[in-house]
């Protein structure tokens, strides 16, 4: 597993860091119990865009139904306005993608 972690975060509202707690651990959970992966790749980025959360693996990717563990993510990401991606990636695996856009990152 690797971890790219930005040394300077914006100071997080709690709601938004509880949404980033949430939505870290359901996607590392279905890794765990899904993926069948040899590698994990996460990072928590900030940029001009927002902050970023991102969670690569390397495993069975593909078919993704949607259940209530995806659901309850993006009711999450919605709860603070942030954008959330789930997607097999080209390569093999899945990319679970949350930007926070800039505003909304520190307030
Ligand atoms: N990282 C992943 N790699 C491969 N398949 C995945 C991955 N994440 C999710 N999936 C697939 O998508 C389905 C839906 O995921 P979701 O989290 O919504 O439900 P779940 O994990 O099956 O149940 P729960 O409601 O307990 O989270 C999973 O059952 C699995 O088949
Ligand atoms: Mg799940």
């Amino acid at each position: 597993m690797t971890w790219e972690l930005d040394d300077e975060l914006p100071e997080l509202s709690r709601e938004v860091e509880l949404v980033l707690y949430r939505i870290a651990q359901e996607a590392l959970t279905n890794v765990a119990r899904h993926a069948h992966a040899t590698r994990v790749d996460f990072a928590l980025t900030s940029s001009t865009t927002g902050l970023t959360l991102r969670i690569l693996d390397d495993g069975r990717g593909g078919d993704l139904r949607v259940g209530a563990g995806i659901r309850g993510m993006r009711e999450r990401a919605l709860l603070i306005g942030a954008e959330l991606t789930v997607a097999a990636r080209p390569s093999g695996g899945t990319d679970v993608c949350l930007v926070v856009p800039g505003p909304a990152a520190g307030s």
